[in-house]
């Protein structure tokens, strides 16, 4: 019975070639429809107000702060100008406590406002800014904000673990430069960001071939540079760049082409955001291990592969991790010594067979492949929409995508099956002009570059 189980679920969620292709064409629709009108797709497609990209010449001291998962990281980073570059990144992770996840607003940025404070004090002498000049910061705030200037933005909706009511439709620069007051701190937001807008001018920063930026972490989401005059919806000037960057907001794409099962339906309607990041669901960090538990529970129910009575555990909603079931997929050890390790410290089951332990190590291989997969589908969508997934006429145009995030990092099966599936569906000739890079930590950095050309004091300096 669980093998039967175990054979529907890797049915239902195959991704052969076939499948991927039709998934990267409807992503590549759904672009044209998200960029054509406000609200004419899933997909936000979101313009940045990003239009110049880092050059190299960026030059001072500016802090960055960057809010999106669990941790919020808080960064000093000193800009040296195209001889010195990056001279010197400091940072700091901080964890945010359960309840801030899910309370007030003035208490969320209260808490990052003054983690920032603390920061701020471990500045030494030669950190100091210029007197009279006011400290500038660029804040990456990584969830879906509608732009309406390069430093300000509405929230629309909070996805991943994050539901804090009342900053919905709020200016989170407006929230956090009011909790930056109250900190009693004199900085000035002057860049708003997404992570995947931070991490690609982080990338082009170092490469400039970057063209996207994917992020494959506790959520997932792209974002590109998009042709100014391709954005119907957009009707401000045009830039001079004639370039925009688009944060998609990927992780909400939905299409009849999904291989979507029982389990994701019912981890949707069990979420924080019902109906809502279904793209998300099945790619990203927050929901693989979860998928991986809730097979594991039917297979429990219906099968009792763990005996007669179902591991009390194994029933709570987001016991099992992503990196658990990760470090599952990987264990090497000819009798699973990792899995059985998991299984019980996490779930408090013992005495398992290595069949069943070998079983377990299918499920997640099934979850990860189809995650990888699909993701991959994505990157393709956006070379589609760029023109650059086939080579034209010997044309030997280079597109880097960066990426970052901890599931594309620290989870080597997911991403290898990722790169793999973009060269399986891009062909062996475009794949030449392809390439993807690991931007560690870009965001930070990309959003203390573009604080420094949004700079207050930009002009005084030229
Ligand atoms: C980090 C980036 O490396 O990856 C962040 O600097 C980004 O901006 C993060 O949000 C995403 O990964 P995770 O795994 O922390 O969600
Ligand atoms: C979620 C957020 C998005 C972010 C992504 C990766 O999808 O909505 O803004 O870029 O996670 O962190």
């Amino acid at each position: 019975r669980a093998l039967s189980i175990l054979k529907e679920f890797e049915e239902k969620c195959g991704t052969p070639s076939s499948n991927l292709k039709q998934v990267a064409d409807a992503m590549t629709v759904e672009m044209h429809a998200g960029l054509a009108s406000e609200g004419g797709s899933k997909l936000k497609m979101i313009i940045s107000y990003v239009h110049n990209l880092p050059t190299g010449d960026e030059k001072g001291l500016f802090y960055a702060l960057d809010l999106g998962g669990t941790n919020f990281r808080v960064l000093r980073v000193h800009l040296g100008g195209k001889e010195s570059r990056v001279v010197k990144q400091e940072f700091e992770e901080v964890s945010i406590p359960a309840h801030l996840m899910t309370g007030s607003s003035d208490e969320l940025f209260d808490y990052i406002a003054s983690a920032l404070a603390k920061f701020v004090a471990t500045e030494s002498d030669s950190q100091h800014v210029s007197p009279g000049r006011q400290r500038e910061l660029g804040f990456t705030f990584s969830f879906p904000v509608r732009q309406t200037s390069i430093s300000s933005g509405t929230l629309i909706k909070w996805t991943k673990g994050f539901s804090v009511e009342d900053t919905v439709g709020q200016d989170v620069v407006g929230e956090l430069t009011k909790a930056i007051e109250r900190a009693g701190l004199d900085m000035r937001v002057a860049v708003l960001v997404n992570d995947t807008v931070g991490t690609l001018a982080g990338g082009r920063y170092n490469n400039p071939d970057v063209a996207a930026a994917v992020i494959l972490g506790t959520g997932t989401n792209a974002a590109y540079v998009e042709h100014a005059h391709a954005i119907p919806k957009w009707h401000g000037l045009l830039p001079k760049s004639g370039e925009m960057v688009i944060n998609m907001e990927w992780g909400n794409f939905r299409s009849s082409n999904l291989p979507l099962t029982e389990y994701d339906q019912a981890l949707d309607a069990g979420s924080l955001n019902p109906g809502e990041q279904i793209f998300e669901k099945m790619i990203s960090g927050m929901y693989l291990g979860e998928i991986v538990r809730r097979v594991l529970c039917k297979m429990a129910e219906e099968a009792a592969i763990f005996g007669d009575t179902v591991p009390p555990k194994l029933k709570i909603p987001f016991i099992l991790r992503t990196p658990n079931t990760s470090a599952m997929h990987h264990d090497t050890s000819p009798d699973l010594k990792v899995v059985a390790t998991k299984l019980k410290d996490i779930l408090e089951i013992s005495n398992t067979s290595l069949k069943l332990r070998k079983l377990i190590v299918e499920v997640c291989d099934i979850v990860a492949t189809r995650g990888a997969r699909l993701s991959a589908a994505g990157i393709v969508g956006i070379l589609k929409k760029l023109g650059r997934d086939t080579v034209k006429d010997g044309e030997k145009q280079k597109s880097v995508v960066a990426l970052d995030g901890g599931l594309y990092e620290h989870y080597t099966k997911f991403r290898t099956c990722m790169e793999n599936t973009l060269w399986e569906l891009l062909g062996e000739e475009a794949s030449e002009n392809i390439a993807v890079e690991h931007s560690m930590d870009g965001s930070g950095i990309g959003a203390a570059l573009l604080a420094a050309s949004h700079s207050q004091y930009i002009e005084v300096e030229e």
